[in-house]
């Protein structure tokens, strides 16, 4: 996988304020938002959504994409920031408010606000944009409106979703990992410096790495490959690549599913060439979803789904099949996404050394005098005969592994948390016990917020350097 580092070498604790901007260019829509942070891990967001047209997703150039983001950037201001419209229209006292853009997609990054695209995935192809500085470009377009606006940070989904849950996050536990089961998937983790060798670290911290773990074993050497799968591959517009997320996301599902049940009916009645189900994509994570819940009777609301999407006249045990694969591909996809974060929760080590925490006082128990040791282990004797221990003021609690998660498929799909827990549980080095121990939390468009928790960061560095 290609583990990339972000940049970002700290995680907020809640505490941060001040007013950015963010732009988020998903796999599907475009989010612009202004997010005030108000330092009590709350913030108001003001935002405008707008699905990407098919034709700037696969535009000629890397400069179209962003005339169309800055278009809508624009219009934001206008309705939300009308003083930030244009750079004649602000005052003295103000100065350019700071951006922070989420791009969803595998970038090379060199610093908070530097990188370049490695690979299109999901439904972009704009070949010229390959290597180019996103941020730059991004700037080029927002000078040439004379908006006043500076791209001070560039984010992965989900190194944002991971930043905002650890904002949001209840209590003082930091966040480990963000995830994203959205159109596509991926994760971000929190890794010590000292591993991230690319970088020749000299200095102790942290830094959080982006896996790009949709690409993992793309040579197939441990994943499922059905013939669903052959042909959602083949048929892709980016082939070859991305066979772990081509497994797990909501881009991809609805077609595997598409492939299945052509397979299945045509062997049983007919499918009218005229039938949407012919077409590619014609299935969404939001049939899927309905199709894995549906428990009416006799599939009736199933049944009429398929007739009213594809002109498929179901019979009850066509329903039943489509309920069937539905709740397959569903759970597979589940059971993929529980080992990747299995793997991540597993090498950090945060399983290994469970830090117990004295709640009185809030201090580690690793960080106890030995006094303190000695009086705490005499007392665990004791009370083991007494019961004292249970009444005990001292109580002591595990720590917790947090884990920060956005998308259509863990928000919507039936049953995919449980999932994923039920797989936590069944990989040995985890087991019930370690399962327990993690905390699985919705960051809601997590990745704006995070975007303009970065751009903050970049801020004080860029203060800190004048
Ligand atoms: C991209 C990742 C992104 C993920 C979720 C993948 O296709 O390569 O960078 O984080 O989708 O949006």
């Amino acid at each position: 996988m290609d583990q990339i580092p972000s940049y970002v070498t700290s995680l907020p604790d809640g505490t941060d304020t001040g007013l950015y901007l963010a732009v988020d260019l998903g796999g599907t829509n475009l989010r612009v938002c202004s997010v005030d942070l108000h330092g009590d891990t709350t913030f108001s967001i003001e935002q405008l959504k707008a699905a990407i047209p098919p034709e700037i997703m696969v535009a000629k150039t890397f400069s179209e994409l962003f005339s169309f983001i800055v278009t809508r950037l624009h219009a934001f201001l206008e309705t939300h920031h009308a003083e930030y419209a244009h750079i004649d229209l602000v005052s003295e006292s103000k100065s350019r408010l700071l951006l922070g853009f989420t791009f969803s997609f595998a970038f090379e990054q060199s610093a908070l606000n530097r990188g370049s695209l490695m690979r299109w995935t999901k439904g972009f192809n704009i070949p010229d944009a390959i290597g180019q500085d996103i941020c730059s470009v991004f700037q080029a377009e927002i000078d040439k409106r004379n908006i006043p606006v500076t791209v001070a940070a560039l984010v992965n989904d989900t190194v944002g979703t991971l930043l905002a849950r650890s904002y949001t996050s209840p209590g003082t536990t930091t966040t480990l990992l963000g995830a994203i089961f959205g159109t596509g998937t991926n994760g971000a983790y929190v890794e010590r410096l000292e591993n991230i060798t690319k970088l020749n670290p000299s200095r102790d911290g942290i830094m959080v790495v982006n896996t790009e773990w949709g690409s993992f074993d793309n040579e197939l050497m441990v994943l499922p490959n059905t013939p669903y799968d052959k042909a959602v591959d083949i048929e892709s517009i980016h082939p070859g690549i991305q066979m772990f997320e081509k497994r797990i996301s909501g881009m991809y599902l609805g077609e595997i599913l598409r492939h299945a049940i052509l397979s299945m009916v045509s062997s049983t009645s007919e499918i009218s060439p005229e039938s949407r189900l012919n077409q590619q994509f014609a299935i969404d994570s939001s049939f899927l979803s309905m199709a894995a819940a549906e428990d009416s009777p006799d599939f009736v609301v199933l049944r009429f789904q398929l007739s009213h999407h594809f002109g498929i006249d179901a019979d009850l045990d066509t329903a039943e099949g489509v309920k069937v694969l539905a709740l397959a591909i569903g759970k597979r996809a589940a059971r993929l996404a529980g080992v990747a974060i299995a793997g991540v929760v597993l090498k950090s080590g945060r399983l290994e050394a469970p830090k117990k925490v004295d709640v009185e006082s809030g201090v580690s128990r690793r960080h106890r005098g030995f006094w303190a040791s000695l009086f705490e282990s005499f007392r665990n004797f004791v009370g083991r005969w007494s019961g004292w221990l249970l009444r005990s003021k001292i109580e002591v609690h595990e720590d917790v592994i947090d884990i920060g998660v956005d998308g259509s498929l863990i928000e919507f799909y039936p049953g995919f948390e449980d999932t994923i827990r039920s797989t936590l549980r069944d990989i040995h080095a985890i087991g019930l016990a370690g399962e327990r121990r993690i905390r699985i939390g919705i960051a809601k468009d997590g990745s704006g917020i995070g975007a303009a928790l970065v751009a903050r960061m970049a801020g004080i560095e860029l203060e800190r350097a004048l």
